[in-house]
C-alpha cells in the first residue's frame, strides 16, 4: 500500500484529531505528506542528541515539536522553524542545503575546540542565531556547567585540614597530585608536568605519566573520577593539577571544580578569564604567572613551609567565604541545574526551550542575531610551556617548546575551511558531495601545504 493509499484511510482521522491541536497533515501533489502547525514552532535536530525521535514539549506555557527527523525542515510550511546543532556532531560536509531565511540555527557546545577546531572561527559561528556555550557571550551561556552549587565550595564534609594534610605528608603522599588520562592535547600539559615533577614530587594516577596505582573500582573512566573514593584520595593533596586541554575564555571544567570544592588548591591552566569565576581571588595557583615549571615548585615548596601562607587559599572552606558577586549573581539566577538536582531542567532541556521561547516570540519585523567569535571565544592553540611568564620567553625548561604542533595546524586549516564554507554557501554553491574537494582546493590555492608541509607531521 502506497502513502497515498494510507492517507485515504488514516488522514481524514488524523486530520480531525490533529485539527483540535492546530496541525494539519495533508498531501501536496507528489503525495508527500505535509506537515501544518501554525502555533507551534519546530524544531529539528540536526545532530541526533536527546534520543527523542519526535515530540511535542512545553517550556512554561509555550509549547513546541521537537523533532530528529530531517523531513520536517524540506516539507514544512510553518514559519517559524530552528535547526538544532551538538556542536561535537556538526559536520560541515552535512549541513542543510534549503533556504534557511526564517530558520533558526542553534548551537550546544560545551566541548572544548579539541573535538572540532571549525567552531573557533567566525565564518562558521556567524552560521548560528543562538547559541548555547560556556562563553559568558553566547545566547544561552553554560559557564558554571560543572558546579552544582554554591554549597559545593563551602562544604567541609570532605575537606582534610591542613594538619591532617601535613601529616599525609610526613607518611610519604607527594604535596601535588595529578590525574589525566587524554596525554595529548593542545595545551601538552604533560610536557609541563613532566618538568614540574623533576623539582617538585608529584603523584600520577592516570594514564598520562603514571606513577601511582589506583584502585580498580576507580579506574573507569567517568564513573570513577566522581566515585566518593577518588574524591577522598584527591582532598589529602595541598595541590592538585588541573590543566585544561584547551585554553578558550570561560571554559572551565571539573578538572578545576573536584579539586576546589575539595579544598585541594588548584594548580590551574586553561581559561585566561578564570578568576571572574572563583569564590575569592585567592582560591587557585595560575600557573601562567610562572616563568618556568621550576619557579612554580620553587612557590609550592615555600607554601608547604609555611601553613598561613598556603592557607590563604583555602577562604572559601576555612571562612565559609565566596567574596565574589558574579559567581554568586551567576548561580543564584541560572534556569539549569546539574546533576540530580530535580526542582530544575538541566541544560539541554534549557537549551531546547530557550530555542522554543525564542521562536515564539519572534516577529517579523525582528532585526536578525547573529551569533561572532565571541559566542565560543577560543583562539589559536597554545601550549602550557609557550604561555608561561606571560610570552614564555626567558624559560629556565630544557624541554623544548614544539614549534609545529598538529593542533596548530588543524586550527589554521579550520579557519581556511571555514572561509571556503562562508563563501559557498553565500554563492548559494554549497554541495555536500563536492565539498571536500572544493576545500582541498582552496587550501592548496591558499598555500596551506606550503606551509605545513606534510613532512612535519610525520616528524612528530
Ligand atoms: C506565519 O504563518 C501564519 C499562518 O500561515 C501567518 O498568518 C503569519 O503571518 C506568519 N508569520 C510569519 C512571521 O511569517
Ligand atoms: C540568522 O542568521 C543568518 C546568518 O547570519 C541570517 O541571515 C538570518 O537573518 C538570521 N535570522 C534571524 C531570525 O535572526
Ligand atoms: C629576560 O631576561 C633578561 C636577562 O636576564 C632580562 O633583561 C629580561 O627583562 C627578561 N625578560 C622577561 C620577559 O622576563
Amino acid at each position: 500500500m502506497g502513502n497515498k493509499a494510507l492517507c485515504l484511510f488514516i488522514c481524514p482521522l488524523f486530520a480531525v484529531v490533529m485539527q483540535l491541536v492546530q496541525v494539519q497533515a495533508e498531501m501536496d501533489q507528489n503525495g508527500e505528506l505535509i506537515w501544518r502547525d501554525n502555533l507551534n514552532p519546530t524544531l529539528v535536530w540536526w545532530t541526533p542528541f536527546t534520543g527523542v525521535f519526535s515530540e511535542y514539549k512545553t517550556c512554561g506555557q509555550l509549547k513546541c515539536f521537537f523533532t530528529a527527523d530531517k523531513s520536517y525542515l524540506s516539507n514544512l510550511h510553518v514559519n517559524k522553524t530552528a535547526v538544532l546543532f551538538y556542536g561535537s556532531d556538526f559536520r560541515t560536509e552535512n549541513l542543510p542545503v534549503f533556504s534557511r531565511n526564517s530558520q533558526i540555527w542553534s548551537l550546544l557546545h560545551e566541548e572544548s575546540p579539541k573535538n572540532n577546531p571549525i567552531l573557533c572561527h567566525e565564518e562558521v559561528l556567524n552560521l548560528f542565531n543562538f547559541t548555547s556555550t560556556f562563553s559568558r557571550f553566547s545566547t544561552e551561556p553554560i559557564t558554571l556547567q560543572y558546579l552544582r552549587d554554591l554549597k559545593q565550595l563551602t562544604r567541609l564534609d570532605e575537606f582534610i585540614s591542613t594538619s591532617n594534610k601535613n601529616s599525609f605528608l610526613q607518611d610519604g603522599l607527594a604535596p601535588v597530585i595529578y590525574i589525566q588520562s587524554d596525554c595529548d592535547t593542545p595545551s601538552d600539559r604533560d610536557t609541563f608536568v613532566r618538568e614540574l615533577a623533576t623539582h617538585i614530587k608529584v603523584d600520577s594516577y592516570g594514564r598520562c605519566l603514571n606513577n601511582k596505582k589506583l584502585p580498580s573500582h576507580l579506574k573507569n573512566g567517568v564513573e570513577g573520577m566522581d566515585h566518593p573514593d577518588l574524591r577522598s584520595l584527591v582532598a589529602r593533596y595541598k595541590f592538585a593539577l588541573a590543566i585544561e586541554n584547551a585554553a578558550c575564555e570561560d571554559y572551565i571544567t571539573e578538572k578545576l571544580w573536584r579539586p576546589l570544592t575539595l579544598g585541594s588548591v588548584p594548580l590551574y591552566w586553561g581559561s585566561p578569564t578564570v578568576s571572574d569565576w572563583m569564590p575569592n581571588t585567592n582560591s587557585i595557583i595560575d600557573i601562567r604567572k610562572f616563568n618556568s615549571p621550576e619557579e612554580l615548585a620553587q612557590h609550592l615548596k615555600s607554601l608547604l613551609e609555611n601553613d598561613k601562607q598556603y592557607e590563604k587559599h583555602l577562604e572559601h572552606k576555612l571562612d565559609g567565604k565566596i567574596s565574589n558577586k558574579l559567581l554568586k549573581y551567576t548561580m543564584d539566577n541560572r534556569a539549569w541545574g546539574v546533576g540530580n538536582d530535580e526542582d530544575k531542567i538541566n541544560f539541554i532541556e534549557n537549551f531546547e526551550c530557550s530555542v522554543c521561547r525564542t521562536l515564539h516570540r519572534l516577529n517579523e519585523d525582528d532585526s536578525p542575531t547573529t551569533a561572532d567569535v565571541r559566542h565560543y571565544n577560543c583562539k589559536a592553540p597554545v601550549t602550557v610551556m609557550q604561555s608561561l611568564g606571560g610570552a614564555g620567553t626567558n624559560r629556565t625548561s630544557k624541554v623544548k617548546s614544539h614549534e609545529y604542533s598538529s593542533w596548530l595546524e588543524e586550527w589554521h586549516r579550520a579557519k581556511l575551511e571555514a572561509q571556503k564554507l562562508r563563501k559557498l554557501l553565500e554563492t548559494g554553491s554549497y554541495s555536500p558531495p563536492t565539498y571536500h574537494q572544493d576545500v582541498l582546493d582552496y587550501l592548496i590555492e591558499k598555500g596551506h601545504f606550503k606551509k605545513f608541509p606534510p613532512s612535519l607531521r610525520e616528524e612528530l
